[in-house]
C-alpha cells in the first residue's frame, strides 16, 4: 500500500493519497485545499485515481475537492449523508468560524461551490481500491456524518478527526457530541484491535494500542467535563 501525506491549508490537515502498490489504483482522502504537490505526485506516479474519500464534511477536509476534481473528472466523491450540509455550505462555513468576508481570500477560504457528490458512504460497506478492501466505519460525534477508513488486511485506519496521537477531536462545533465521539471511539475504533495503524487528520501516525493504554481521554485519566484524574 502506498501512503503520501500532504500537509494543506492554515490547519496543518493531512491530505492523503492511498494507492494499491499492484493495480496503481488510488483514492485521495480528504483534500484540503488545491495543491499542485498533490496533482503532480498522481500524474508522476501513473495512479489512477478512483475516489476523493472524504471523511468529514469540515472545510479543512474537503476544500481542495473542487481543483482536485477538476483534474480527475471520472473520480468518485463520497461523504456520509450525515455531512451532506456541511460539504454543500463550504462557502459558508469560514464565516460560521467568525472569519470576516473581507479575510476569506488572504486565508485562501474563498470558495466556490464545492462538484456534487457522486455517492454517500454506507455505514459497513467494503470499498475496494484495486485491492486494498476498506471497511467503511461511521464514526458520529466530531462531526454526524464522520466515518473512517479501515483496511484489514494491512490493519491501518485513516480516521480523520475523530482520534489523534494524545488527544480526540473536538465536539464543540455544531453537530457535535462529546459521547457520541467517545462511543464511536470505543466501538469502532479501539474494537479494530491494538496492532491497527492510525492515520489521523492532523499529526503524526499511531496506533490504536498506543492511545488505548496512553491517550488520557481513552485510559480515563480525562474526564470530559470533569476535568482530568491522576
Ligand atoms: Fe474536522
Amino acid at each position: 500500500m502506498i501512503v503520501q501525506r500532504f500537509v494543506l491549508t492554515p490547519f496543518q490537515q493531512n491530505t492523503r493519497i492511498v494507492a494499491c502498490e499492484e493495480t496503481l489504483k488510488a483514492i485521495c482522502i480528504d483534500p484540503g485545499e488545491e495543491s499542485t504537490e498533490l496533482v503532480d505526485f498522481i500524474r508522476d506516479q501513473e495512479l489512477d485515481l478512483q475516489a476523493i474519500a472524504l471523511t468529514h464534511g469540515h472545510l479543512d477536509h474537503v476544500g481542495g475537492t473542487a481543483a482536485l476534481h477538476k483534474q480527475f473528472p471520472a473520480a468518485e466523491i463520497i461523504l456520509h449523508k450525515g455531512d451532506e450540509s456541511l460539504y454543500y455550505g463550504l462557502p459558508q462555513q469560514p464565516l460560521a468560524m467568525g472569519i470576516q468576508p473581507g479575510q476569506l481570500a488572504a486565508l485562501g477560504f474563498d470558495y466556490e461551490d464545492p462538484p456534487k457528490l457522486t455517492r454517500n458512504w454506507i455505514d459497513g460497506e467494503i470499498f475496494e481500491v484495486g485491492k486494498l478492501r476498506f471497511r467503511v466505519l461511521h464514526c458520529p460525534g466530531h462531526t454526524p456524518g464522520h466515518v473512517v477508513l479501515a483496511e484489514q488486511t494491512e490493519k491501518v485506519v485513516f480516521v480523520g478527526d475523530c482520534l489523534f496521537l494524545g488527544s480526540i477531536g473536538r465536539t464543540d462545533l455544531p453537530g457535535g457530541s462529546s459521547e457520541q465521539l467517545m462511543d464511536s471511539i470505543e466501538s469502532k475504533i479501539v474494537a479494530l484491535g491494538d496492532e491497527f495503524k492510525v492515520y489521523s487528520g492532523h499529526g503524526p501516525e499511531t496506533t490504536v494500542g498506543d492511545e488505548r493504554t496512553t491517550n488520557p481521554f481513552l485510559t480515563g485519566a480525562y474526564q470530559i467535563g470533569k476535568g482530568r484524574y491522576f
